[in-house]
Formats: structure tokens, C-alpha cells, sequence
């Protein structure tokens, strides 16, 4: 898998502290480089045709909530509900999702953003591949860039390991606090793989207490 810096070589564009400056796409690039704003954001994630989940999705899925929220809740790629409805976790993920955010005193909408590495849907909710991941990560450091947050909470193995740059598991992830370009950043379980492994929900509880310390201690710095 590509790096980080290897990706934003490979598209013309700088990392996510040098988005704003970039003024064009790469030279025969799909990605629309402009990415500054949430407008044009939108629009390219909405015409994005830079990978071949453009070819089967019903429409991009940006992300959903407050977007100058303090936690930014990165899932994997959306399924058949997001797909159909535009959001982000509207099926039976996202209301475990929405439980868990509860349970830690959040709600969607509500000093939280939450979006997904992949804004097409892999058909027959297949894993993300590699070159699907590259090409939207743009968008996804794009939006890092415009929330701001002061945390991120990734959410299963392909936001987590994209995210941290490592092929570690979740289980050798969870429990500590990442950073990502300056960003704290708690990896735990995606709610879909939480909704068949139930015993793993009390690791999930200790990540969300982590990631809600965390904050707790950035938020009483400042
Ligand atoms: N799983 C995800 O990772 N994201 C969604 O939006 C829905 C299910």
C-alpha cells in the first residue's frame, strides 16, 4: 500500500497542512483539487469518477454532522442504507454507532462529524482495495482539514490502519492514543464487526472512555 506522501505525490497535491495552497489537480488527475471548501468538496466527492466504485454507487456519501465539531468518527466505506439515503451509519451499524456516541454523553450532529475512508460503496459491501483508499483519501484529509478536530476516532481496521500508516490489527491498535498529524487519535472496533462479536463491546466501551479522557484532558488545557 501506498504512503501517505507517496499518494499526495503521486496526485500533485501536498499533505493535508498544504491542501488549502493546492491550486490544481495533477495533470490527467480525476481528483478535483480544489478541496478548500465544503462546496467544492461536495461537488467533486458527488462527480468523483477516480476510482471504479464510481461505476456501481447510487452516490457519493461526504459525511454527516457538525462540521466544526470537536470529534471526527472515521468509519470504512458506506453499505446499501448509505448508499440509498447519502449518510453516513444509517443502518444497523449506525444505530450501534449512535449508541455508542450516546454512552459517552454524543450525538450525531452535535460536536461530532462522522464520515467514512471511502465515499462509494464497494459493491456487495466488499473490503476497500488499495487503490480505492488512494484515491479518496484526498478527500478525506480534506475534510480533516476543514473539521479541525480535536479528536479522531477511527473506527475498524481500514480507517485505522490507513489513518496510522501500519498494517497492525485493531487489537494491537486499540487502547492507546495515536496521533495523526498532530490529531489524537483512538482506533477502536467498527460497529458492524461489534454487532457479531459481542464480548468485544466491553474493549469498545474502554476505547470510548479513552477517547471521551482524551478529550476530557485537551478540552481542560485549553
Ligand atoms: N459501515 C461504515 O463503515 N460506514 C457506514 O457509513 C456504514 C457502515
Amino acid at each position: 500500500m501506498l504512503s501517505q506522501d507517496e499518494v499526495f505525490a503521486e496526485l500533485g497535491i501536498g499533505p493535508v497542512w498544504r491542501l488549502r495552497e493546492a491550486p490544481s489537480a495533477a495533470p490527467g488527475s480525476a481528483i478535483h483539487a480544489d478541496l478548500a471548501n465544503w462546496d467544492t468538496l461536495a461537488e467533486a466527492v458527488a462527480h468523483c469518477t477516480a476510482c471504479k466504485l464510481h461505476a456501481t454507487r447510487t452516490q457519493g456519501v461526504l459525511g454527516v454532522g457538525d462540521r466544526n465539531a470537536d470529534w471526527l468518527i472515521i468509519g470504512e466505506a458506506p453499505g446499501a442504507d448509505e448508499d440509498a439515503q447519502g449518510e453516513p451509519f444509517v443502518g444497523q451499524a449506525g444505530k450501534l454507532l449512535n449508541a455508542m456516541l450516546a454512552a459517552i454523553d454524543l450525538q450525531r450532529g452535535n460536536n461530532v462529524y462522522i464520515t467514512n475512508l471511502l465515499k462509494s460503496r464497494p459493491p456487495g459491501n466488499r473490503n476497500p482495495e488499495p487503490d480505492e483508499v488512494a484515491a479518496c483519501q484526498p478527500y478525506l484529509l480534506a475534510q480533516i482539514e476543514l473539521v479541525q478536530p480535536k479528536l479522531i476516532l477511527a473506527l475498524g481496521r481500514f480507517a485505522a490502519q490507513s489513518l496510522l500508516d501500519t498494517d497492525e490489527t485493531v487489537g494491537r491498535l486499540r487502547g492507546r492514543v495515536h496521533q495523526f498529524h498532530n490529531v489524537p487519535l483512538v482506533v477502536t472496533y467498527h460497529p458492524a464487526y461489534l454487532l457479531r462479536n459481542l464480548p468485544d463491546k466491553a474493549r469498545a466501551w474502554e476505547d470510548l472512555c479513552l477517547a471521551r479522557r482524551t478529550y476530557a484532558s485537551l478540552t481542560s488545557e485549553s
